[in-house]
C-alpha cells in the first residue's frame, strides 16, 4: 500500500518535502539570529524617543486617536523638551494592504522601523470568504518583523481577587508558519507549529524576571505537552531549566484545557499570578481572561522585543460597529490601557501609574461617563476627556486609594 502511494503521489510528496526543507532552513536561520543575544534598548539614553501612531482600520483610528490624546496630555513636557516626538504612520489599512497583497506594505514597515515605540489600533485580519485577499494578519507580521517576542497582557478584577499577567509567546508556535501550511493533495492539509529553545527561553525568562522584580511568588506554565509532545514538550522542559535559576519563585504547570476551566474556578483562580504560554494558547486564554474582566474591549497588550515595542488593544477592528455608524461610541479603554503600558515600558513609571489609577476610577469605580458601544452611552472622545479630567485632579491618588480599600 505505502509503496503504491509513494509512486502515485511522488510529485506531491516531493513538493511537500521541498516545502518542508525550506521551512527548516528558514527556522534554523531564525534560531541563529536569536542566538546573537542583542541588548535591550535603554530609553533613558534615547532622545528623541519616537512614538509611532498607527490607527489601523475599523474602529482603530477612532480609539487610537483618543489614546493618543491622553498620551500627549501626559507627555506634554517631554514633547516640549524634545525628549519625545509623536509620528503618524498612515496607511496600514485593509484597503492598502489588499492593494499591495502584503500584510504590511514595505514603506510602512520602513517607517515603523524608524520608531522606538508604536501605538497601534486594531487592524482587520482577512479570512476565507472575505472580499479581501486572504493575506496574513498585520499584527502577526508586525510582531514577527520587529521580533516582538513577548505579548504581555494583564487582567485585573480586584473584587474577585484576580491579578493576572499573561506572558504570551508572540513570534513562534502555531503562528510563525501560519500562512505557510501546505495542501499536499486536495484532501490533505498540513500546518506547522514551531518552538525553539531560544524562543521559549526568552519568554519564560521574561516571565520569571517579572515575578522576581515584582515580588510575585508564582509562575504558571501552560502547555498541552501530554499530547503535543515535541514542541510543547520542549517549552515545558525549558521552563524546568529556567525555573532552577529562580529558586525563590514557585512555579507549576497546567494543560491548557484544564487551565481554561480553572480561570473561571473561584476557588483556584486567585492563586494564579504570572502565566507564561505558547502563542495560540495565549491568544485563547487571554480572550477568556479579558472577558472575566469585562470584555475584550477592556484589555490592552504590550508586544515587547529588545529593540522595538508595540502597544495595542487585544480585540479586533469591529467593522460592524463602523457599518452601523457606531464607531464614535467604541470604547477606547483598551487603547488607553495600552498607552499606560507604553509609558511604563519607556520608563515613565509615575505617569503610567497615574493613568492606570485614573482608568480604574473612570472605568471601574466612579463610572461617571460610561461607554456602551451604542448611542445610549458616551462617545470615546467623552470618555477620554473624562480620563484627562481625572488625571488633572490633585487628589487622584487619595481618591483611588479610597475606592481600592472598599
Ligand atoms: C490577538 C488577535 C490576533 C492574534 C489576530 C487578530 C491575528 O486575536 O492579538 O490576540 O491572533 O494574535
Ligand atoms: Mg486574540
Amino acid at each position: 500500500m505505502t509503496e503504491e502511494l509513494r509512486e502515485r503521489y511522488s510529485k506531491e510528496i516531493e513538493r511537500a518535502s521541498d516545502h518542508f526543507e525550506n521551512l527548516v532552513v528558514e527556522q534554523l536561520a531564525r534560531v541563529e539570529r536569536m542566538k546573537k543575544d542583542d541588548n535591550w534598548i535603554d530609553y533613558s539614553k534615547i532622545k528623541p524617543i519616537i512614538i509611532g501612531v498607527v490607527g489601523g482600520d475599523g474602529i482603530g483610528p477612532h480609539i487610537c486617536r483618543e489614546a493618543r490624546r491622553v498620551l500627549e496630555f501626559l507627555l506634554q513636557k517631554e514633547v516640549e523638551d524634545g525628549k519625545v516626538v509623536f509620528r503618524d504612520i498612515e496607511g496600514l489599512t485593509i484597503e492598502n494592504r489588499a492593494k499591495v497583497g502584503k500584510a504590511i506594505p514595505d514603506e510602512i514597515l520602513e517607517e515603523l522601523k524608524k520608531c522606538h515605540l508604536i501605538l497601534k489600533g486594531p487592524t482587520t485580519t482577512p479570512r476565507k470568504g472575505d472580499p479581501w485577499p486572504n493575506i496574513e494578519s498585520a499584527n502577526v507580521a508586525m510582531r514577527r518583523e520587529l521580533d516582538l517576542f513577548a505579548n504581555v497582557r494583564p487582567v485585573k478584577v480586584p473584587e474577585l481577587g484576580i491579578d493576572w499577567v499573561f506572558f504570551r509567546e508572540n513570534t513562534e508556535g502555531a503562528y510563525v508558519l501560519g500562512p505557510k501550511g501546505i495542501m499536499v493533495t486536495d484532501d490533505l492539509a498540513f500546518d506547522f507549529k514551531v518552538i525553539t529553545r531560544q524562543g521559549a527561553e526568552r519568554i519564560i525568562r521574561l516571565a520569571f524576571d517579572y515575578a522576581r522584580k515584582n515580588n510575585i511568588n508564582k509562575v504558571t506554565v501552560v502547555t498541552k505537552a501530554n499530547v503535543v509532545k515535541t514542541t510543547d514538550g520542549l517549552f515545558l522542559s525549558v521552563a524546568e531549566e529556567v525555573a532552577k535559576e529562580y529558586p525563590e519563585v514557585e512555579w507549576d504547570d497546567w494543560y491548557v484545557d484544564i487551565m481554561s476551566a480553572k480561570l473561571i474556578d473561584p476557588a483556584r483562580r486567585s492563586q494564579f499570578r504570572v502565566i507564561v504560554l505558547p502563542n495560540l494558547y495565549g491568544d485563547i486564554l487571554t480572550d477568556e481572561a479579558a472577558q472575566i474582566q469585562g470584555g475584550v474591549g477592556t484589555a490592552g497588550a504590550a508586544n515587547i522585543g529588545k529593540r522595538y515595542a508595540m502597544f495595542e488593544a487585544i480585540h479586533g477592528s469591529a467593522p460592524r460597529m463602523v457599518q452601523e455608524g457606531r464607531a464614535k461610541y467604541a470604547d477606547p479603554s483598551s487603547m488607553i490601557k495600552a498607552a499606560a503600558m507604553l509609558l511604563r515600558h519607556a520608563g515613565f513609571v509615575d505617569k503610567a501609574e497615574r493613568l492606570e489609577k485614573a482608568l480604574d476610577i473612570c472605568a471601574i469605580y466612579e463610572r461617571r461617563v460610561v461607554v456602551t458601544g451604542r448611542s445610549d452611552g458616551a462617545t470615546g472622545e467623552e470618555f477620554a476627556n473624562y480620563v484627562m479630567e481625572t488625571l488633572k485632579d490633585p487628589e487622584l491618588e487619595k481618591k483611588w486609594e479610597n475606592y481600592a480599600k472598599k
